[in-house]
C-alpha cells in the first residue's frame, strides 16, 4: 500500500513538473491588435514537434518563416525546423499571403487546435503578424506552449511609422544599429530615419569625396557638460563604409524597415566644410565642431560647384539607399553668411530672386536650392521629406514635411498639399527627460516628454479640414544624440517610450486606453530585459506621478 501511496505521489509529481514547463500564450500584446475574436474550440498546443510551413521558392517567406523559428526559440527554448510547402499541414504553424487583407502591412492570425496560420497581404503583412505572435508568447524554457483558439487581426493606422536615430553627435557602430532595427521590428514600425551628416561629423562613406570622412568623420574633442565651454580634447568620430551601410540596409530590409538617410542641407555642413572649405560662403578654414547648436557656416549655393557636390555625394547615397525617400534636412540654416556673400547675392539677382512681404530674399535662395536638389532626385525616381522651415521658403508641395517645431507646422503643410510625418519635439522628441524629476536621470536636451504624452499624442489634429487629413501620412521619434554617448543610453530614452508611440503608429484613436496599454507594457518589457536592453523601469511604476506634478 505504502509503495503504491509514493509510486502515485511521484506520477503526481512528474505531472506537476511537466505542467510547469507548459506556458500559455497571451494575444493582448503591444501594439494591441484591432480585434481578438476567441473560438469556441480545443486550444493549438505548440511544440519543437511543429513545423513552419513556408512557400516553396519563397524567399521572402523563407526569411520571415526562420526568423519566426528563431523569435520562438528566444522566447520559449523550442526549436522549431522550417520547411516548404504547398499546403498548409495540420499541426503546423504556417505563413501564408491573402490578398483578403486590405492593409499592405495587415495581418491576420487563426488559431486552431490543428494548426496556426500567420497571414498577410504582403509578406511584410506577414511579417507584423510574426512579430505579433512573438510577442503573445510567454517567456521562459518550455515543452509545449499553448495557443487559446482565437482569430486575431490587425492593420495599422499609419503606413510610415519611423524612429530617428543621430549617428553625428555621437557615433554608433553597425551592431548598436542592427539592434536598434530589432527594437524597431520588435514595435512594428518600419522607417528608420538615420541622420547622417551634420556639424559634428559626417559619417557616411563617399568615394568621390574622401575628405568628407577622412577629414569631416573626426572632431578634435567634444564639449562637456550641457554644452559648456570646456572642451574634452579628446579626437572623436567614426563613420559607415559603404559596405557597412549595404549590410545594415539590408539587415533593415529583411525586417520590412527602409532605412531613408539624411543629408542635412545647407545647414549643419561643418562636417563638409571642414573638408572642403571651398563649399563655404567664406571659404573657411572651418572645423568639425566639439559644440551642439546651430553654426552660421553653411553651405554657400552661390557656387555651381556646390551644387554638383551635392548631386555627386546623392547619387552614392542613392546607390547606398533603395529607399525612395531621401531627407535632406533643410532645418536651422541661418543666411547670414548668404547675406555677405557675393556669390549668393549673385545668384539671388541672376535668379531674380526679391523679398516679399512673408520672405527675405535668401529664404526664398534656400527655397531655389532645395528645388534643384528636389528635381534631381526626382529626376531619379526618389522624392524628398525635409524639416518643416522648409515650409518658409516655397518648396512644392510633393516635398513631404518633418513636422518637429511642434505639430503645427505640420498642418499648416497638410493644408498647403504637402505629405506630412509629425515628429513634433513635445512629445516626439526621445532625447527629451522622460519625468519631471530629472536628477536621477542621465544628462538629457531638456523637456518632458512622458510615456503619457507620447501616447496621449494625436497626430490627426481635430481641427484638420476633411479633405487634409489624409496627409498626415505617418508620426515618428526622434533620438538626437548630443547627451546619448553608448548604446544602453539610446535604449533607456526609447524604452518603454517606443512601446507608447506604436499604439499612435497602429490604434485609431477610439483604441487607445493607457491603463490597458501600461498593463500589457509589462509582458514587453519582459521581452527587453529577454533581450539584455535597457529601458527607464520607472517609467512603469511612477509615471503618472511625474506626470502629475508638471
Ligand atoms: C531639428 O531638431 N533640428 C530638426
Ligand atoms: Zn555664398
Amino acid at each position: 500500500m505504502r509503495r503504491y501511496f509514493t509510486l502515485l505521489l511521484m506520477a503526481v509529481m512528474i505531472a506537476v513538473i511537466a505542467m510547469a514547463q507548459t506556458g500559455k500564450a497571451d494575444y493582448r500584446i503591444v501594439p494591441l491588435p484591432d480585434r481578438i475574436d476567441g473560438i469556441k474550440s480545443a486550444d493549438f498546443r505548440l511544440t519543437d514537434k511543429c513545423l513552419i510551413n513556408y512557400t516553396m521558392g519563397d524567399r521572402a517567406m523563407e526569411r520571415n518563416a526562420a526568423m519566426l523559428s528563431r523569435y520562438i526559440e528566444d522566447m520559449t527554448g523550442m526549436h522549431l525546423s522550417t520547411r516548404p510547402t504547398l499546403r498548409g499541414d495540420a499541426g503546423n504553424i504556417t505563413l501564408r499571403l491573402d490578398d483578403n487583407i486590405d492593409n499592405d502591412e495587415g495581418y491576420g492570425i487563426t488559431v486552431t487546435p490543428k494548426c496556426v496560420e500567420v497571414r498577410g497581404k504582403t509578406a511584410a503583412g506577414v511579417f507584423q503578424g510574426i512579430q505579433a505572435l512573438r510577442k503573445s508568447l510567454p517567456i521562459g524554457e518550455f515543452d509545449a506552449v499553448i495557443l487559446p483558439s482565437a482569430q486575431i487581426s490587425s492593420s495599422p493606422r499609419f503606413g510610415y511609422r519611423g524612429m530617428h536615430l543621430d549617428c553625428v553627435r555621437h557615433f554608433f557602430g553597425v551592431e548598436t544599429v542592427k539592434r536598434y532595427i530589432d527594437i524597431m521590428a520588435l514595435h512594428g514600425m518600419n522607417r528608420l530615419h538615420w541622420h547622417l551628416t551634420d556639424d559634428q561629423g559626417w559619417r557616411i562613406e563617399i568615394k568621390k569625396y574622401p575628405r568628407l570622412t577622412e577629414v569631416g568623420g573626426w572632431r578634435n574633442g567634444t564639449t562637456l557638460g550641457h554644452n559648456s565651454p570646456v572642451n574634452d580634447g579628446i579626437r572623436y568620430g567614426g563613420y559607415y563604409t559603404q559596405e557597412e551601410i549595404r549590410d545594415i540596409v539590408l539587415y533593415a530590409a529583411d525586417r520590412y524597415i527602409t532605412i531613408i538617410p539624411e543629408i542635412d542641407m545647407p545647414g549643419h555642413m561643418l562636417g563638409a566644410l571642414a573638408a572642403y572649405p571651398e563649399l563655404g560662403c567664406t571659404g573657411g578654414p572651418y572645423e568639425v565642431w566639439g559644440m551642439w547648436g546651430v553654426s552660421d557656416d553653411i553651405l554657400c549655393v552661390g557656387k555651381d560647384h556646390t551644387l554638383q557636390f551635392i548631386k555627386d555625394v546623392l547619387d552614392e547615397v542613392m546607390q547606398l539607399f533603395p529607399s525612395q525617400y531621401i531627407h535632406i534636412g533643410g532645418d536651422e540654416s541661418p543666411r547670414v553668411r548668404w547675406q555677405q556673400c557675393p556669390l549668393c547675392q549673385q545668384r539671388i539677382s541672376d535668379l531674380g530672386i526679391t523679398a516679399d512681404g512673408k520672405q527675405s530674399a535668401e529664404a526664398r535662395l534656400q527655397g531655389w536650392f532645395t528645388t534643384q536638389v528636389q528635381n534631381y532626385l526626382a529626376q531619379h525616381g526618389r522624392r524628398i521629406i525635409g524639416w518643416d522651415e522648409l515650409l518658409g521658403c516655397d518648396v512644392d508641395p510633393s516635398a513631404t514635411i518633418m513636422s518637429w517645431r511642434g505639430a503645427k507646422p505640420g498642418a499648416e503643410g497638410a493644408k498647403l498639399g504637402h505629405d506630412v510625418i509629425m515628429s513634433p519635439v513635445g512629445p516626439l522628441y526621445f532625447d527629451y527627460y522622460q519625468t519631471s524629476k530629472t536628477w536621477n536621470e542621465p544628462m538629457s536636451f531638456g523637456g518632458c516628454n512622458t510615456l503619457k504624452k507620447v501616447y496621449d499624442f494625436e497626430p490627426v489634429a481635430e481641427d484638420l479640414p476633411a479633405g487634409t487629413r489624409h496627409h498626415i501620412i505617418g508620426v515618428q521619434a526622434n533620438v538626437w544624440t548630443e547627451y546619448i554617448t553608448c548604446e544602453p543610453q539610446i535604449q533607456y530614452q526609447v524604452l518603454p517610450r517606443m512601446a507608447a508611440l506604436s499604439e499612435v503608429q497602429w490604434l485609431q484613436p477610439e483604441e487607445k486606453d493607457y491603463q490597458d496599454f501600461k498593463a500589457r507594457l509589462l509582458h514587453l518589457v519582459d521581452l527587453y530585459k529577454l533581450y539584455g536592453w535597457t529601458y527607464r523601469a520607472k517609467s512603469l511604476i511612477q509615471e503618472e506621478e511625474d506626470h502629475a506634478q508638471e
